[in-house]
């Protein structure tokens, strides 16, 4: 079958289940789109990787993907988009690449006068990228990294005690003095927003990127002619991983993350 371009699959990768959170949110806004889903989790975690390492999953995911013959590319993690986008962009000049970073500008446009916290993992908080956010907008934050968090949802664990205390003793420290907004840097974070509102004092705001990037993703698409307006076929997404363990299991885990209501 000869495909038209708009009509292509749009790729979405992750190291692992995370960015299902962005898969979820881009079918919500962009229904008539057709993803294909790819989680690096024999890589995974990338968030405790050098960032090199993290470029080398990056590129050989985006081969992939393009040879599956991908009218777009959404890196749903945080942490490549910070080691890996600037670098995909400059080999394909051409492609649409949409990433993500902390929701850290949203946060401070929110609660210009608020204290805010900005979750993320190492990798994505070390990078020259955040660096730069950090030094347009982050006059009232601290940033945390969380090693361990994600792997957490990689388990489909989202609220058993042990991810309870590992999230209060990460906050504990900045509950003394008002917190204004917890800004979610990571996707698989996303899955765990329930839990930490439920740790959090009530009027905290809890943010993440999602949405921001899958406006974004359609913005691109638009101004490219890439846009479909209407659905191709009923397959809305396919999802694959990258492992050696049980696929069954993996895909049932994920269809579970997906269906939590963002
Ligand atoms: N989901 C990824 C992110 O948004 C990172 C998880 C990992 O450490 O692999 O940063």
């Amino acid at each position: 079958m000869i495909m038209q371009n708009a009509e292509r699959p749009i790729g979405i990768f992750d190291s692992g289940l995370g960015g299902l959170s962005v898969l979820r949110t881009a079918l919500r806004m962009l229904p008539e789109e057709w993803f294909l889903y790819y989680g690096d989790i024999a890589n995974a975690p990338y968030g405790t990787k050098t960032e090199e390492q993290v470029y080398t999953f990056a590129r050989a995911v985006t081969g992939r993907l393009m040879d599956q013959g991908i009218k777009a590319l959404v890196i749903a993690c945080n942490t490549a988009t910070a080691a890996a986008a600037a670098q995909l962009r400059a080999e394909f000049p051409d492609f649409i690449i949409v990433g993500m970073e902390p929701a850290l500008k949203l946060a401070h446009d929110q609660c210009p006068e608020g204290r805010i916290l900005v979750l993320a993992t190492p990798v994505s908080l070390a990078s020259e990228k955040y660096r730069r956010l950090y030094e347009n907008y982050g006059e009232h934050a601290v940033s945390l990294p969380c090693p361990g968090l994600m792997e957490f949802v990689e388990r489909g664990d989202t609220d058993s005690e042990e991810l309870k205390d590992y999230l209060r003793n990460k906050f504990a420290p900045y509950l003394e003095t008002p917190l204004a907004a917890v800004v979610l840097g990571c996707t698989h974070y996303v899955f765990l927003k329930k839990t930490m509102q439920s740790l959090l004092p009530q009027n905290t705001l809890v943010l993440d990127g999602n949405e921001g990037t899958v406006r974004q993703l359609g913005r691109r698409l638009e101004s490219a002619g890439l846009l479909l307006n209407q659905a191709m076929g009923t397959e809305k997404y396919s999802l694959s991983f990258h492992i050696d363990r049980n696929e069954p299991e993996i895909i049932a885990r994920a269809e579970r993350l997906m269906a939590i209501p963002e």
